[in-house]
């Protein structure tokens, strides 16, 4: 089946298309085109995401993402049409579900809703099929949601905890600002963190031996302020470096602990932060000490994109999973 997928939940317009195959028990993925046009220059000077001008940015760049992808591939005609739905902004989820609607109409086929966060936590199928991974633990980390799942199949999964406050993503991002770093405050960080001492500060790790799997990390940012406000000549990178080994720690630990718990096969790492050298290697290495089988996807398929969409649509297609075709900026997983 070949699958047209649209992705406007944040500051990045996409839009793939993909052909699936093997339903839900099995599913295997080949990414045909998958395109990415990003705002980050456009939301930079205003330190952060601003929903209007997103909400106008894709208006203007869905048509000509559209029109490279029509160009590549004649005599289009896809089987499903996906969109994101949600959990995002609601403005910018607009922009991406009309768009999509008007095409379903146009080629009159089937148009599925996708939900984001499960885009992420199948991203790493399109890197290739799997086998025999079940139970799982999912940690998903992203710039809106840090949250850990059990995961029974490809349709069956139940949540163990998530962040009580800020997401991981964002901390990093607001913990940049302090650092005077560019937005979004991540990869900033991961790169002069590479040229600090992770452990010449010592941050609080919150909730570390809490008995729960939730998470909190608005202290842990706090504790990055009032350190650099006591310490004007503070070395940013040792900051930076130190307040990532915090972080990491707490997600690390926690993710091992539910693997362990729950007898799992495999960890699946997936959403923005990702992208992060530095814990995918943390908990690579842990996983191969125990016995895990460990997926993340491709560096291209961490931050949004539209092929994870696709993915998602495919699976809520094929598990008639319907999700309402309007926006739903709080859509859970
Ligand atoms: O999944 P994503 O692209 O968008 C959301 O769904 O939120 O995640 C974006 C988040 C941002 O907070 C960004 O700072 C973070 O992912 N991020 C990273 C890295 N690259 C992106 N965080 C840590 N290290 C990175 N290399
Ligand atoms: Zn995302």
């Amino acid at each position: 089946m070949k699958i047209l997928a649209v992705e406007t939940s944040c500051d990045e317009t996409g839009i793939a298309l993909l052909e699936a195959t093997g339903g839900v028990r099995a599913p295997r993925f080949k990414v045909l085109t998958n395109l990415v046009a990003s705002q980050i220059k456009i939301h930079r000077p205003f330190g952060g995401v601003v929903p209007n001008l997103a909400k106008r940015e894709h208006l203007k760049n869905l048509p000509v993402l559209f029109k490279k992808l029509a160009a590549k591939h004649k005599n289009l005609k896809p089987d499903l049409i996906t969109a994101t739905v949600g959990p995002g902004l609601e403005p910018a989820l607009w922009t991406g579900i009309g768009f999509a609607k008007d095409l379903a109409k146009q080629y009159d086929i089937p148009l599925a809703g996708a939900n984001h966060l499960e885009g992420h936590l199948y991203s790493f199928l399109l890197s290739g099929s799997v086998s025999n991974i079940f139970p799982a633990i999912a940690l998903i980390v992203s710039g809106g949601h840090t949250i850990l799942l059990r995961v029974e199949s490809f349709s069956k999964w139940r949540r163990l905890g998530e962040t009580r406050d800020d997401a991981a993503g964002e901390a990093f991002d607001k913990v940049a600002r302090l650092l005077d770093l560019p937005y979004p405050g991540g990869p900033e960080i991961e790169k002069i963190a590479k040229h600090g001492d992770p452990a010449a500060i010592v941050f609080p790790r919150p909730m570390l031996h809490d008995k729960s799997y939730d998470f909190s990390f608005s202290g842990l940012k706090t504790s990055v302020l009032y350190y650099l406000r006591d310490h004007k000549k503070a070395n940013k990178a040792d900051v930076a470096a130190s307040f990532q080994q915090a972080a990491f720690d707490v997600l690390v630990t926690k993710t091992i602990r539910a693997a362990r718990e729950s007898d799992a096969r495999s960890v699946m790492l997936s959403g923005g932060v990702a992208a992060n050298r530095a814990l995918r290697a943390r908990l690579a290495k842990e996983s191969k000490k125990n016995g895990w089988r460990f997926f993340v996807p491709d560096f291209k398929y961490n931050l949004d994109n539209a092929a994870m969409i696709g993915v998602a649509g495919y699976m809520a297609h094929m598990r008639k999973k319907r999700f309402k075709l309007e926006a739903n900026g709080g859509l859970e997983i």
